[in-house]
């Protein structure tokens, strides 16, 4: 165990859509550790930007001490933390289109990142979490005890995100939509400077395309209780 924490911190990365924060809020649940969704924070950022009249023009420019001004927070209630913008807590509203579609602009920016890696340490400080997003593995936490990198087939990840928002029988139009829309956040993503989506050296990669809900869960939790921390 890393010194100072009382229980491991596990890391699920992967691209939009390959099931990582349902899949991690489970395995929390299941291990009685607290959950954290870091692209919650990014997508609130953005929120904050966008609820604020911040100009997307003028992102560029914001400074790390900009963007903590905004008052994003993270808090510590029973089961998970809860994501923040000044009292309110912020929950539905972190998935609508004009967040979703601007917030991989967001997350390329440097002051961006460093203003929410603060937030994301102080919740790994005590350990017992499981941590989903991108970078988690990589950068937050490159000395987690379990790291799991997800992914799944394109046309698959497009399927979920639509039943997901309720469609249950979508055409193939709109599946065609969804898959140009999380390609392009996985270019995005993929190929920035900064945190580029990629699995660390030392992650287990799980392909969870014709894998039930259950099945990847039990998985995960199965290699966090082998290794016995
Ligand atoms: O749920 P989905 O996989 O679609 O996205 P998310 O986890 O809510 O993350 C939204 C966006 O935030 C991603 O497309 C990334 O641009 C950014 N992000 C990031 O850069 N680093 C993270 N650790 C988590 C999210």
């Amino acid at each position: 165990m890393t010194s100072g924490r009382e229980g491991p911190v596990v890391t699920l990365d992967g691209p939009a859509g390959s099931g990582k924060s349902t899949t991690a809020r489970e395995v929390a649940r299941r291990l009685g550790f607290r959950h954290l969704d870091s692209g919650a924070l990014y997508r609130a950022l953005t929120f904050a930007l966008l609820d604020s009249g911040v100009p997307e023009n003028d992102w560029p420019s914001l400074s790390t001490e900009d963007f903590r001004a905004l008052g994003v927070t993270l808090d510590d209630t029973n089961g998970g933390v809860e994501v923040r913008f000044g009292d309110r807590v912020l929950a539905d509203e972190l998935r609508s289109k004009a967040v979703t579609g601007r917030v991989a602009t967001l997350a390329r920016l440097g002051p961006a990142r460093a203003c929410l890696l603060e937030l994301q340490r102080k919740a790994g400080e005590r350990g017992r979490l499981v941590a989903d997003g991108r970078d988690m593995g990589t950068v937050v936490f490159p000395d987690a005890e379990v790291k799991i990198y997800l992914i799944a087939d394109l046309e698959e990840r497009a399927r979920r995100r639509l039943r997901e928002s309720g469609a249950t029988n979508p055409t193939p139009e709109a599946v065609a939509a969804e898959v140009d829309a999380i390609h392009a956040r996985d270019r995005k993503d993929s190929g920035r400077d900064l945190s580029p989506l990629r699995p660390a050296g030392d992650a287990i990669e799980i392909d969870t395309t014709g894998l039930a809900f259950d099945e990847q869960v039990a998985k995960i939790v199965g290699l966090v209780e082998r290794r016995g921390i």
